[in-house]
């Protein structure tokens, strides 16, 4: 059973500057919720119940906004403003959170081995938020992969087809296709060059790992950009036949890019002018 689920927030969010100069990126908004929330949301759906969040410097708002403001309750309480703070509230009382912070940025290998003391030995989920994702048919993008641990029981990442040319964003995988959209993952890459990539199948921001993968992370030396890769951790597990490539049913944005912000903004809206 997977119960807790890890966040690296521990990023500065360059790309959004000015607006994450005082902001945790992750707590910007699509509408009215942080995208931070949205992947806390998509957790609880997939049954987890232990939110294990790696922050930084900066970032305190992450931690009051996974609080209780009894001054804004009390502000609010009885007035037509109440039902702003519902699906929040919601969220604080599935869930418990634990946060611990990344003193250096070394990356997202850095930032999941950080969050080692808060998973301990069980497998876990990790979700990068500025990847929003929007479920299939009610069914999560962690949900589907939950399911898929259930019969694999080993580290899962999920995968998306893309055009060549942005191989250069994503950690991208090779394997064989042992179902209709699971490969058993031979080979991963770090952000290649197009000419360089073995697939089109890049990882999108859901991971499911088990713990090991916390002493193949110590003994990881750092990769592209200097810096400490998940990717390279997890080729050590493909190269034992332990990783699974899912294609997911839903929908995905770049919500680290100002691109994929407009276009998860502009989604969501419409979606919202529908449901209601
Ligand atoms: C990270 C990972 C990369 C993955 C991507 C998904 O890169 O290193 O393998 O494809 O997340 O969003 P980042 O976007 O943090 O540079």
């Amino acid at each position: 059973m997977i119960k807790k689920c890890l966040f690296p927030a521990a990023g500065y969010g360059t790309r959004f500057l000015p607006a994450t100069k005082a902001i945790p990126k992750e707590m910007l908004p699509v509408l009215t919720k942080p995208l931070l929330q949205y992947g806390v949301e998509e957790a609880i759906d997939a049954g987890l119940t232990t939110m294990a969040i790696v922050t930084g410097r900066g970032k305190r708002a992450i931690e009051d906004h996974f609080d209780i403001s009894y001054e804004l309750e009390h502000q609010i309480q009885g007035t037509d403003k109440e039902h702003y703070l519902k699906e929040i509230r919601a969220v604080i009382d599935k869930c418990t959170f634990s946060y611990t912070r990344q003193i250096e940025m070394k990356g997202l290998g850095h930032a999941i081995l950080t969050g080692e003391t808060l998973i301990g030995n069980e497998p876990f989920a990790v979700i990068l938020a500025d990847d929003l994702c929007d479920n299939h048919e009610g069914h999560g993008v962690l949900l589907q992969m939950v399911k898929l641990y259930e019969k694999y029981k080993c580290s899962i990442v999920a995968v998306e087809e893309i055009p060549m040319q942005d191989s250069k964003k994503y950690g991208v995988i090779a394997g064989e296709f042992i179902e209709d959209d699971v490969v058993r993952v031979s080979h991963m890459v770090e952000k290649p060059a197009p000419e360089d990539a073995p697939s089109n199948l890049a990882i999108i921001g859901r991971y499911i790992l088990t713990p090991d993968i916390f002493e193949i992370l110590q003994n990881t030396a750092p990769g592209k950009g200097g810096e400490i890769q998940i990717t390279d951790a997890l080729l050590a597990q493909a190269k034992q036949g332990k990783v699974i490539g899912y294609k997911f049913k839903g929908k995905r944005f770049d919500c680290g890019s100002v691109d994929g912000f407009v276009s998860a903004t502009n989604y969501f809206y419409a979606k919202s002018e529908i449901e209601n």
